[in-house]
This record gives structure tokens, C-alpha cells and sequence, in this order.
């Protein structure tokens, strides 16, 4: 599968660069936005191109199996970023996976993503990913929607509790999103679905399976 990663970069991206290279089924690309940062993914096997969302990255489709969004604007930036980025630039990615015939999305969105959030302290983020999500569900892409809890740094372990509605909150290490990745893009059923995530007891790949109510299943070529 020629995926191409979306935020490469960032946190998750590079684990999940890190994870993919060397996988016989997949062929990952990394979309980076500042070419110094090509070095990282060629020293560890996979190849890079450089782009922004917000100007476009159409002319990375065609031929591509798959996209993985997984950037963000960040913390660091304020609302009308959040809003050009994980909403606005998600939207047109969408769009042109849809002309360009990408018919496989996988988003990294959020547990609380809604366009009518109310949250108090991520108001905005989780407005702009829940509309985001929304667009993604109305389009005719293969796409799913992963939801975890709040990203943090520690090692996983391999082990996630998992269901498309939680009805509470977590948190999720990294690596074992970038795993979670993995086993969603390898696993055709998840297509459709929006699976939210947390750290829990039980293994990445059945616990994936058990929400989309599948078990081993051969990975999509
Ligand atoms: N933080 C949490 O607790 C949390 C919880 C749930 C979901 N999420 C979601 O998880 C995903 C990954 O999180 P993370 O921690 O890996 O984030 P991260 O480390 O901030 O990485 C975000 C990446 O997006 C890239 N990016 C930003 N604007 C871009 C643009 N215009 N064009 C191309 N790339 C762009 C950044 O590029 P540069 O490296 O060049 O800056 C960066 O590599 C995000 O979608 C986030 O919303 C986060």
C-alpha cells in the first residue's frame, strides 16, 4: 500500500514512519514541509517530498493507494490557524483525494471532535476537527476516522481499549497510535467507522477487529 503521511513530522508522523519502513505490505512517503527535515526520513528508509496543506499537496496523489492525516496546526498557534489547517486544509486534501480517485482516508481526528463542541478548554480545536470528520463522513472515500485521547510521549505497550463511542476520556501514547494506524489501514472493515482510542488491556489488533466485527484479515494489497 503507497501511503503518503501527513504530518510526517510531527509526533505521531514520525512514529509512524519509523514503524512502517521495512513493512513488506506498505510503501510509505512522508510529506514534510521544510526540506531539512528530509535527512530524518531518509535515514531511516523513506522517501520525502515536500509541501503544505494549506497550499496544496494534489500533485502528491496520483498513484497513491492512501493519505494519513495526522498534522495539526499545534498548540502553539491560535484559532484561525487550527481553523486554516485541521479543518480548512483537511477539507481541500479530501476534496482532491476525491477528484484524484485516493480512496482511502485515515484521519487522525479526536475523542470530543464535534462541530458543536462545548468543551471549555478546546473549544475551537474540536470544533474545527468535528467539522473536519463531518466532511469526511459525507464524501465517498474509504475512509475511518481514529479518535484517541490525549497523545502523550511515554513508550506504548501495545494495548488499547477501543469502541466508537468510548462515553469517557483517556490517554494514548503515540506509538501505540502509530500502531493503531497500522492495523486500521490493514484491516478493510474499519472503513466507515470512527474508532476512539485510549490505552487499555487489550491488543492493538483484536481490539481494533472487535469494534468493526472482524478478526484476521488479509492485508489490503
Ligand atoms: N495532542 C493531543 O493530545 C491530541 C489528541 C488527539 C488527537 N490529536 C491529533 O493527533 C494528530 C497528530 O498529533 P501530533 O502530536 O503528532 O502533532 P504534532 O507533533 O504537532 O505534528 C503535527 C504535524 O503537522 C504538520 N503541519 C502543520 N501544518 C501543516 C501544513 N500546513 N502542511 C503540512 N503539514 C503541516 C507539522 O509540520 P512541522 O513539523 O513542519 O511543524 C507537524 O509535523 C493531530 O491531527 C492532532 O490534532 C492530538
Amino acid at each position: 500500500m503507497k501511503v503518503l503521511i501527513i504530518g510526517a513530522n510531527g509526533k505521531v508522523g514520525t512514529q509512524l514512519c519509523g514503524k512502517l519502513w521495512g513493512v513488506h505490505d506498505f510503501s510509505p512517503i512522508a510529506l514534510i514541509r521544510d526540506s531539512r527535515q528530509q535527512t530524518k526520513f531518509t535515514g531511516i528508509g523513506v522517501p520525502a517530498v515536500t509541501g503544505d496543506l494549506e497550499e496544496g499537496v494534489s500533485k502528491f496523489l496520483p498513484g497513491l493507494d492512501a493519505v494519513v492525516f495526522t498534522a495539526g496546526s499545534g498548540a502553539r498557534t491560535g484559532p484561525d490557524k487550527t481553523t486554516d489547517v485541521d479543518q480548512n486544509a483537511a477539507i481541500q486534501l479530501m476534496m482532491d483525494c476525491e477528484k484524484q480517485s485516493v480512496r482511502r482516508f485515515l484521519m487522525v481526528s479526536a475523542i470530543g471532535a464535534d462541530p458543536n463542541s462545548q468543551s471549555d478548554r478546546l473549544q475551537h480545536y474540536l470544533r474545527a476537527k468535528g467539522v473536519a470528520d463531518g466532511r469526511l463522513r459525507s464524501s465517498n472515500l474509504d475512509y475511518t476516522i481514529l479518535a484517541p485521547g490525549t497523545l502523550i510521549d511515554e513508550p506504548g505497550n501495545g494495548r488499547i481499549q477501543a469502541a466508537e463511542n468510548l462515553g469517557f476520556h483517556g490517554y494514548l501514547p503515540r506509538e501505540d497510535l502509530a500502531s493503531a494506524i497500522i492495523e486500521t489501514l490493514r484491516n478493510h472493515l474499519t472503513i466507515g467507522k470512527t474508532i476512539q482510542l485510549v490505552s487499555g488491556s487489550e491488543k492493538i489488533k483484536p481490539a481494533i477487529a472487535s469494534v468493526v466485527g472482524g478478526g484476521d484479515l488479509p492485508p489490503i494489497a
